[in-house]
């Protein structure tokens, strides 16, 4: 067998890989020429989220059986070509999903107490105590777009901070909100009462653009909004507008359209908090993520096994 590991994956996945006998592991380091003819024989294709596993890269690679996307979004993979081969993708949904909580919860404290600001004027030796009083998150709304592992490992936190939880989707079984002591509601309902609204679904037609002028206009006044999903679940014109008129009172985003994000007018706005899509980005996701998806790869092209297709 031939896998190629065309992004940087943990070392368990290799570790893991490298141990069936006959198997060869070609790490992006390795790659010579052009991915496309690495794959000429491969078995396997392991890619994060830089590689676009697109129609014309697949036709160069007639062997290929699986690809396996080491995180959970597979909007870098043409899944509908890569049937069309007879190629299984695979992802890791759940592993990174402490870890996108955590950072969601991290920047929704950020923008409530205003910390990165803090840091920075403390650094420019400056004690700009007056300006910096914030608010809790104790008793305020939280909306939570998307109730699936991310989502509710949001909700468990959020719900310790004392926040009225309220979500939309429409997959979710009413027993798992419940239990979770979730509000299900309408996604206008959601717009019009959350005072944070954080966003944990995957981009597909009907998710694109949800966050927009019209959805924008029924918000609450000065609502804060938390984008730790995908870039295109956002219309940008219509968020800046918002931040600029302060219908929208502050936004947290850690994805965006384009990756990386240059020459943004969100860089010019003091109420936008960014990262470079870091949400996933732990030691121990990264860590878990390739396990599961070494494992997952190994059981299919070992015994048919599939998972998380
Ligand atoms: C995911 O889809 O798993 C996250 O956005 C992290 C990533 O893309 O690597």
């Amino acid at each position: 067998m031939k896998i190629v590991l065309a992004e940087k994956v943990s070392p368990a996945t290799l570790a893991i890989l490298q141990t069936e006998p006959g198997w060869s592991c070609i790490t992006a380091d390795k790659i010579k020429g052009s991915l496309a003819e690495e794959l000429k024989d491969a078995d396997a294709l392991i890619v994060r989220s830089a590689v676009q596993a697109d129609a014309a890269l697949l036709e160069h690679a007639p062997k290929l059986r699986v690809i396996g996307r080491a995180g959970v979004g597979v909007d870098n993979i043409d899944t509908a070509a890569a049937t069309r081969h007879g190629i299984v993708v695979m992802n890791t949904p759940g592993a990174n999903a402490v870890a996108v909580a955590e950072l969601t919860l991290g920047l929704m404290v950020s923008m409530a107490r205003s910390i990165p600001r803090a840091n920075t004027t403390m650094h420019a030796g400056t004690w700009d105590k007056k300006s910096l009083q914030g608010s809790e998150l104790r008793g305020k709304t939280l909306g939570i777009v998307g109730l699936g592992r991310i989502g509710l490992e949001v909700a468990r936190r959020a719900r310790a901070f004392g926040m009225h939880l309220i979500g939309y989707d429409p997959f979710v079984a009413p027993v798992i909100a419940r239990e979770n002591d979730v509000a299900l509601v309408s996604i206008d309902e959601l717009f019009r009462t959350s005072d944070y609204l954080t966003l944990h679904v995957g981009l597909t037609t009907q998710t694109e653009g949800l966050i927009n002028k019209n959805s924008i206009a029924i918000m609450k006044k000065g609502i804060r909004i938390v984008n730790c999903a995908r870039g295109e679940l956002i219309v940008d014109e219509a968020l800046v507008e918002g931040l600029k008129s302060g219908q929208v009172g502050g936004a947290a985003l850690d994805v965006f359209t384009q990756e990386p994000l240059k020459n943004s007018p969100y860089f010019d706005l003091p109420n936008v908090l960014l990262s470079p899509h870091i949400a996933g980005a732990t030691d121990e996701a990264q860590e878990a993520i390739g396990i599961q998806l070494a494992m997952q790869v190994r059981d299919y092209l070992k015994l048919g096994v599939v998972q998380n297709a």
